[in-house]
């Protein structure tokens, strides 16, 4: 099979969260399982551009509405990713250094989707499936069933992967022009709540959808940003499959980003050694426990309650262990962080930024995550955390739900509560530091954890097996 997806994102090329991850990982994986993965996504100012070496493969001109353009597609020379990969260029509007957070973001992705079906209108064959990730591609199986000038396209299969319900590009009607011409009877197809809603029209069009945790997809019904009736209305086309993880980039024995490399047979020496390293950095005490947060600084995350719930950690339960965060996002939650710096005694330290290598070190040398998220559609840190023998501390939501039992119940591992509160995660806190009192019971879990199975080739199969009901 042919399969090209299109995303915003692909790590390593551009990564603002788990969506680049996991467009930089299926491909592969779905490129070993025999078939033709290709990835096409824009082309912004990234360094993974500048280093590496491109084929001009189509030059196109296309139209937003009135504004004509020219677009070029490169592709990567080498194979670098395991696949191939596409880059549009865009000038003036994917020309720029980030993904997301731009004004005109609304008419830089319709943009990108006109010219990636644009280019697939102008090939000899069609692919056998157009997978389309999150609301920036969403407008793609609209324009491909109702766009006029794309009527050809209709009969490729188009597939959304939903990976954040939150995000749907909302755009007033007066950007309906930005389409080309579509027949007018389908306005319904694109409107959601008088608004044009990219990610609802991607759900209404696609022929099949998929949420990335089965719990995500069971919420979506109950809650999700507005759209939950169309989830219940739609529900006979949407599946949950849950995200794997990149073995060969998430791997303690060989990550490229950490120096001391450990494996099962010898984990409690390489935690240790990536521990020290951390703590001798950020200033905090490796004898006790290390409790870290790595993320977007967003109310999703619970990252609003994560200074809140550090400070009353250390009023209720003393001073017996040590935080380290690691994130962007809202400056309010950023310079509440911030300010807990002055109030640490050697056991608190946040790092303001995006930062590949530091989660990696923090990931190997962490004895805890906590993960108080609102909404978590399935969650990759759990994981990573986990294949490096790092317990999770989750809020039972979504994906999280789905991948973390918590050790007091039957072959359980992880620390699990129920709201995104502080008093849960102070009590979250507390298990944390009596459970790294436990040697033995925390040796064993942490053994237990680095040999989960958290590969793609389950998920990997559940996606050929939908496709193939579609071919
Ligand atoms: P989401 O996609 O909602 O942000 P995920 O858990 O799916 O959440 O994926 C988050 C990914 O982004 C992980 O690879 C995590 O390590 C990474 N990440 C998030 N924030 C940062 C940061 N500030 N620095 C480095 N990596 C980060
Ligand atoms: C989203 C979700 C996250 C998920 C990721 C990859 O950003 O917030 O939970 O892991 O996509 O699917």
């Amino acid at each position: 099979m042919e399969i090209i997806h299109v995303s915003a994102e692909c790590y390593p090329v551009a990564k603002a969260g788990g969506l680049g991850d996991v467009v930089g990982a299926l491909p592969k994986y779905q490129t070993d399982a025999g078939h033709v993965s290709k990835v096409v996504m824009p082309m912004y100012r990234t360094k993974f551009l500048l280093n590496n070496d491109w084929d001009v493969v189509h030059k196109g001109y296309t139209n937003l509405g009135a504004y004509w353009f020219p677009y070029t597609i490169i592709k990567e020379r080498t194979n670098k990713l395991g696949f191939d990969l596409y880059l549009v260029d865009i000038y003036g509007l994917l020309d720029r250094e980030r993904i997301y957070g731009y004004d005109d973001d609304s008419q830089r992705f319709t943009a990108f989707q006109i010219a990636v079906v644009d280019w697939i209108s102008s090939w000899k064959h069609h692919p056998d499936i157009l997978h389309v990730h999150d609301y920036h591609a969403g407008l793609i199986p609209f324009m491909v069933k109702y766009c006029y000038r794309y009527q050809h396209l209709q009969n490729i299969p188009t597939v959304l992967t939903i990976h954040n319900a939150q995000y749907q590009g909302w755009m007033g009607w007066d950007k309906s022009t930005f389409i080309p011409a579509w027949d007018p009877w389908k306005r319904g197809m694109l409107d959601w709540k008088e608004a044009i809603n990219p990610l609802a029209s991607g759900v209404k069009c696609a022929w099949i959808v998929t949420t990335v945790s089965n719990s995500y997809l069971d919420e979506l019904r109950q809650s999700a940003n507005g759209l939950e009736a169309l989830f219940q209305f739609e529900k006979g086309k949407c599946y949950g499959i849950l995200n794997g993880i990149d073995a060969l980039v998430w791997d303690p024995a060989s990550d490229k980003y950490i120096d001391n490399h450990y494996s099962v047979k010898n984990f409690r020496e390489g935690k240790k050694r990536n521990k020290k390293i951390l703590c001798e950095t950020f200033d905090l005490d490796e004898s006790k426990p290390l409790i870290v947060f790595i993320g977007r600084l967003v109310g999703e995350k619970g990252a609003d309650i994560l200074a809140a719930a550090i400070g009353d950690s250390y009023f209720y339960i003393g001073r017996l262990m040590n935080f380290l965060v690691l994130g962007s996002g809202f400056p309010e939650i950023e310079s509440e962080l911030e300010s807990l710096k002055t109030l640490s005694q050697g056991d608190y330290n946040f790092y303001s930024g995006y930062n590949e290598s530091l989660s990696h070190l923090m990931y190997a040398g962490a004895d805890f995550i906590l993960m108080p998220s609102r909404v978590e559609p399935c969650g990759l840190n759990q994981m990573y955390a986990m294949r490096y023998g790092t317990v999770p501390m989750v809020r039972n939501t979504g994906g999280l739900r789905d991948t973390v039992i918590d050790f007091g119940d039957e072959r359980g591992y992880g620390i699990r509560f129920n709201h995104a509160i502080i008093g849960d995660v102070t009590q979250a806190v507390w298990r944390a530091v009596d459970l790294f009192g436990n040697e033995l019971k925390l040796e064993s879990i942490r053994s237990q954890i680095m040999q989960l199975d958290f590969s793609w080739e389950s998920s990997v199969k559940q996606y050929l097996d939908l496709y193939k009901t579609l071919t």
